[in-house]
């Protein structure tokens, strides 16, 4: 096994790439903490851990919070005795047009996806450096990396870029502390992200089908497709591997 008794914090682990992700390092031997702010979601994912045999926790909190940064990563110490591996998935995704985007809406996406992650790693370092290494794993986007014709994407865009300039900055300040730090961008990934897109619900699977032919590889992405190459950053597999940034997504920005 990969990561066996290695301890995993994943955030957003209640659904999408971040559910995917707990269930295949739990798999992997990882002992696994998943946070974010709906409890039941959290509680879906642990319990399919522990009926799978493996050892899980989750703690409730709101990474746009610094306070709330700090309580997740000492919840997760106390539960699980340490912290090996920073999974920074939690996201929103949320298309605004320019001349529509307000205060509120900006720094809701900016606090959450950016500031969100780079607190939790502020506060994940100082466990890693106890354990004498670690690794950070980033999930930014094809967004945070190219840009869209005609596209409503700039605040997320944003977001997401600061955290592929974030992943490189912090490889370099933690390497020396054999903490590794890489990032994923991942193109369309079927979740429930889309449902903030602000389509009705019943349109979603309809526009789904048309994001397939977006990628050259004919199809959009699966959370799974995601967690195996979180597993290879967080495992020793990618030992020589810090500031990476991967390109995951059928091909899109090979064009
Ligand atoms: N799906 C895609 O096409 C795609 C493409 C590129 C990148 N990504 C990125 O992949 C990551 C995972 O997204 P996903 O596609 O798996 O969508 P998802 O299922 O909606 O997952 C997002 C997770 O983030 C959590 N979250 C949101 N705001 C939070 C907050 N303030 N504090 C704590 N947790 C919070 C959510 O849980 P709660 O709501 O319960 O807090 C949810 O579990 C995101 O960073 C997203 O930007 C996704």
């Amino acid at each position: 096994m990969k990561l066996q008794d290695k301890i995993a914090l994943i955030t957003g682990g209640g659904t999408g790439i971040g559910k995917a992700t707990a269930l295949l390092f739990a798999k992997e031997g990882a002992i696994v903490a998943v946070a974010g702010r709906r409890e039941n979601k959290l509680r879906e994912t642990v319990d399919t851990v522990q009926k799978n045999g493996g050892k899980a926790y989750y703690v409730v909190g709101d990474i746009s919070k610094v306070c709330e940064t700090e309580k997740i990563v000492k919840e997760t110490v106390s539960n699980c005795g340490g912290l090996d591996i920073l999974v920074n998935n939690a996201g929103v995704f949320k298309g605004i047009k320019k001349t529509e985007t307000n205060e509120e809406e900006y720094d809701r996406i900016m606090d959450i996806n950016l500031k969100g992650t780079y607190f939790m790693s502020k506060h994940a370092i100082p466990e890693m450096y106890k354990r004498g290494g670690g690794s950070i794993v980033n999930i930014s986007s094809t967004l945070g990396i190219k840009g869209i014709r005609q596209s409503t994407t700039s605040v997320y865009a944003v977001s997401k870029g600061g955290i592929v300039m974030l992943t490189k900055t912090l490889a370099l300040e933690l390497s020396p502390y054999k903490i590794r730090v890489n990032c994923i961008c991942p193109a369309v990934v079927e979740t429930e992200i889309f449902e903030t897109l602000g389509i009705p619900n019943e349109k979603i699977p309809e526009r789904m089908k048309m994001w397939e032919s977006f990628h050259p590889i004919g199809r959009n992405g699966k959370p799974e497709d995601i967690a195996y190459a979180i597993l290879y950053f967080a495992s020793d597999d990618s030992s020589w591997a810090t500031g990476s940034i991967l390109n995951l997504d059928g091909g899109v920005t090979a064009e």
